[in-house]
């Protein structure tokens, strides 16, 4: 039978295209190959055992069931106990791994940090946070990077008047009739309180009520709470968000977000081209966006880089506040010892040395990060063919090899909860711990480590301790009225999900 030429073309350029595709796949295998054996790599030790394997729905379903009892972090923690602490399952068309292995995680976060991305983020959080540190990868990140974390020295993020403010404001929300307050979400509007302070210039004071007539900072709060519940909606749907495509109530918030935020970007840059030469007269008290204008005027990056460290600071240090007085509910001794390192303070606010002093707050402080970190996992996805130190052999202990495209999460809560490291009473609230604990190496990790390592740290771990030691100073006593231990909350970040229901005496 003789092919037309037009068919006969066809037929060539689909065989040389196959024969092509054939060829890179081969080529592909043995680089791999060779990558794999000259590193020594072993197959994962840990799988988890799928009824189906094809698409993993299985282990989805498995972990949704365990977040509807407030346990689905508890489960990956049994999972390591189970598969090893390294160990991978199916998600849709890709392979996830999740490791609580410090040597990894030191691997993926530090020294193999170009080898990885921080995987589906920008799609998530992209149209809250639009293009800035959280949300970008490379270059793009490294700039924004340079240009905030000179921001970010002790001095100014030491500003414990601006706090004293908004303790002042929440202490007016808390009875003192010894009648039942839930502290949680008053730590989220004092955090957001003092964060929209020190990066616009002007609190929204959240824990204040709305003035009539006025342009409300509390309608912001209330949207951009609204917004990141719509962004971890969206990490959790996962491909289906895409394919349901955003409601309108998160486009409404985000758009009031964006409109409140731009505001003060626009008040920054127009002081900014009024007192180009120096510095003007308003800026005795520091303000991050005056501080940012110096280094761009681009209203939208100015916008999103605000609107990123907002979400990166705000709900992380409100989740460590309410965790740790979760704890403290419960345990009236460690309540009293804490009373009696604060009373030697004869009731004086304290600053920023003090708080550093203070050793057993400071230690109280370590142990709510370790055991519940309010970033329980970081997400990283591999760019390139690349190698783990351990978690290939039936020991776990030989290298592995780390496919391009191969998701990555990283259980901080996992691995501070080991038994292997923190001991037996790993999974307990256990301050003294850290008498003579001093981790080495990776396997404390609240605030991540590596070129992305959190640089709020300071600031985070100040407030905190400001605003624990200033409840200390005005309440005498603080009875729990929850009957639950506490179970976890994960949105952005993870907090108590029964909030942190308290009586406070006064002292
Ligand atoms: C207890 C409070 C906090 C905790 C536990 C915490 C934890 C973390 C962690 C684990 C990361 C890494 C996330 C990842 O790479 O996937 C991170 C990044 C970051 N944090 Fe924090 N954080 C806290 C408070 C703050 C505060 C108060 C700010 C700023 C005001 C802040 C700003 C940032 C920024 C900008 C990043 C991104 C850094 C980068 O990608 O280069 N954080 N934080």
């Amino acid at each position: 039978m003789a092919y037309s030429p037009v068919v006969f073309a066809a037929i060539s350029l689909l065989a040389a295209l196959i024969g092509f595709a054939t060829f890179k796949q081969v080529k592909l295998y043995y680089s791999r190959r060779r990558l794999a054996l000259e590193n020594g790599c072993k197959p994962i030790q840990g799988r988890f055992p799928h009824k189906d394997p094809i698409l993993g729905t299985d282990y989805m379903r498995e972990g949704m069931a365990a977040k509807a009892k407030f346990k689905a972090l508890e489960r990956v923690s049994g999972l390591f106990d189970r598969l090893g602490a390294t160990y991978s399952f199916r998600l849709f068309h890709k392979t996830m791994v999740m490791t609580a292995e410090p040597e990894n995680i030191k691997a993926i976060l530090s020294v193999k940090f170009n080898d990885y991305g921080s995987g589906n983020r920008a799609k998530v959080l992209g149209p809250l946070l639009g293009r800035g540190i959280f949300t970008t990868d490379g270059e793009s990140w490294a700039h924004s990077r340079a240009m905030i974390r000179p921001n970010f020295t002790r001095h100014q993020v030491s500003n414990l008047d601006a706090v004293e403010e908004y303790v002042q404001d929440m202490f007016k929300l808390i009875p003192r009739d010894g009648s039942e307050v839930d502290l949680q979400p008053l730590f989220f509007r004092l955090t957001m309180d003092s964060a929209t302070e020190f990066l616009f210039g002007q609190s929204v004071h959240s824990l204040r009520p709305d003035i009539p007539g006025i342009p409300s900072g509390n309608a912001f709060a209330r949207a951009f709470d609204l917004a990141q519940y719509h962004c971890s909606l969206r990490f959790r749907m996962g491909l289906l968000a895409s394919i349901k495509g955003q409601p309108k109530e998160d486009v409404e918030a985000i758009q009031t977000c964006h409109a409140y935020v731009e505001r003060f970007v626009d008040d920054a840059i127009r002081y900014r081209e009024k007192y180009s030469s120096g510095d003007g007269p308003s800026e005795k008290r520091y303000t991050f966006l005056y501080e940012l204008v110096k280094e761009t005027m681009d209203r939208v990056r100015l916008r999103d880089e605000v609107m990123n460290l907002l979400l990166a600071g705000r709900d992380t240090t409100a989740s460590l506040l309410s965790n740790l007085f979760h704890h403290l509910a419960k345990r009236p001794e460690v309540w009293k010892h804490l009373h009696a390192e604060v009373a030697t303070l004869d009731g004086a606010r304290p600053g920023f040395e003090q708080l550093k002093e203070l050793t057993y707050l400071q230690r109280c402080i370590k142990e709510s990060l370790r055991l519940n970190p309010p970033v329980p996992g970081i997400l990283r996805e591999a760019i390139k063919d690349t190698v783990l130190p351990v978690g290939g052999g039936v020991d776990g202990k030989s290298p592995l090899f780390v496919k391009r495209g191969t998701l990555f999460s990283l259980s901080v809560y996992g691995m501070h909860r080991r038994k292997d490291i923190y001991g037996p009473n790993a999974r307990e609230f256990d301050p003294d711990r850290w008498e003579k604990l001093r981790p080495q190496g990776w396997e404390y990790l609240p605030f991540n480590g590596g070129p992305r390592i959190c640089i709020g740290q300071q600031y985070a771990l100040t407030e905190a301790a400001y605003v624990i030691v200033r409840m200390l100073q005005e309440y005498q006593s603080m009875e729990s009225h929850d009957p639950l231990p506490w179970l976890e909350q994960m949105a952005v970040t993870c907090c108590s999900a029964n909030g942190v229901k308290v009586a406070l005496t006064p002292a």
